[in-house]
């Protein structure tokens, strides 16, 4: 797709926003010896093998596998097996891997990464077994208010997309509530869009007591895992990636019992190419589920087929995925 200057801009600023995550992971792969393991086997490995030699989960080394491909570091040969290039034999021991060893520890909030958690798949402190995010804990150094801030910019840029490139989203649709929709701005940003529809906030009550409050948008306090209010539209954008596959399955139910039989459930998040691909997005993509490796417990960026298991298994009968021009797609899913 041929870009004018300000989309070329919009795709290549988020290489500046997932930037530093870029040698967190390299770092890793140094610590873990992966380039070293991968020349030892004559220059190509399995990831069964990868992941029995390091005693690291098959799916996060894959996800790990994926995002170095991605930045140049070993080729993938066939499903699941990798072969060594120039760039990897670099980064072997005796060449530039000592260099990377410069890199103190990663901050808390990117421990997910470093070799001990994904081995032991353990946080350094105490966390619940199912997620989400490391950025609003107190024990991560309390960034609450930096993390609303960067969720309203990304919501911002995201809603304009939705508004340019999926301007029927909400054809026949009078009321959508926003699950974990925050401080309600990318709500506010859609009503003024779209402003039949009334927009109710949903977040945890301790989120949107802090909320001010915003023209056209009500707050609602409780829990996606125990009752959603109702409404023709459930939104859940930049939700799911922060749980594990059995907590989205249960968000999801819950999110089907509030809407009506004409009604719909809209996910708004990405959906990762299997196989790389031109996409100006997909580094962002990729490096989008390396920051949520890294700072959730079971999150995770997800491919199509991964968000099909999902649906099937919260019982949605269809579901469409539409490209936005962004990071995110747009899931619709149908009761
Ligand atoms: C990654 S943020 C996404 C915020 C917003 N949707 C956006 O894209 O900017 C995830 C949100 O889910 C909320 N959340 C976490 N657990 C929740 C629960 N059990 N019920 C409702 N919301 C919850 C968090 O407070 C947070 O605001």
């Amino acid at each position: 797709m041929v870009m004018d200057e300000s989309q070329q801009a919009e795709a290549d600023i988020w290489k500046f926003a997932f930037g530093f995550i870029t040698g967190t992971v390299v770092k890793t792969s140094v610590e873990l010896h992966i380039q070293d393991l991968v020349a030892k086997h004559g220059g190509s490995i399995s990831l069964s093998a990868l992941s029995a030699a390091l005693a690291i989960p098959a799916d996060h080394l894959r996800r790990i596998m994926r995002f170095l491909i991605h930045h140049g570091i070993f080729h993938k040969t066939s499903d699941d097996h990798y072969t060594e290039n120039a760039l990897s034999r670099l980064f072997a021991t005796g060449n530039m891997s000592a260099f990377m060893m410069l890199h103190g520890p990663p901050p808390p909030t990117l421990s997910g990464v470093t070799p001990q958690v994904l081995r032991t798949g353990k946080r350094p402190d105490v966390k619940p077994a199912d997620g989400e995010d490391t950025w609003t804990d107190p024990a991560y150094g309390n960034h609450e208010k930096v993390f609303t801030d960067a969720m309203e910019a990304h919501s911002r840029v995201t809603t304009s997309k939705i508004v340019a490139h999926h301007p029927d989203l909400f054809r026949g649709i009078r009321s959508v509530v926003d699950v974990g929709g925050r401080h309600g701005m990318a709500l506010s940003c859609l009503i003024k869009a779209f402003p039949t529809v009334r927009g109710l906030c949903f977040d945890l009550p301790e989120v949107v007591a802090k909320a001010p409050p915003l023209d056209g948008v009500e707050f609602v306090g409780g829990s996606m895992f125990e009752s959603i209010p109702k409404a023709d539209a459930v939104m859940l954008m930049w939700v799911l990636h922060d749980w594990s596959d059995n907590a989205c399955v249960e968000i999801l139910k819950k999110c089907k019992e509030a809407i009506p039989a004409h009604g719909k459930v809209i996910m708004i998040d990405a959906v990762v190419e299997e196989d790389g691909g031109e996409d100006e997005y997909y580094g962002a993509r990729v490096s989008l589920d390396m920051i949520m490796m890294a700072s959730t417990v079971q999150g995770k960026e997800r491919t199509h087929k991964e968000f099909v298991r999902l649906l099937d298994e919260a019982g949605f009968s269809s579901h469409t995925v539409k490209n936005i021009n962004t990071i995110e797609s747009v899931i619709e899913a149908y009761p």
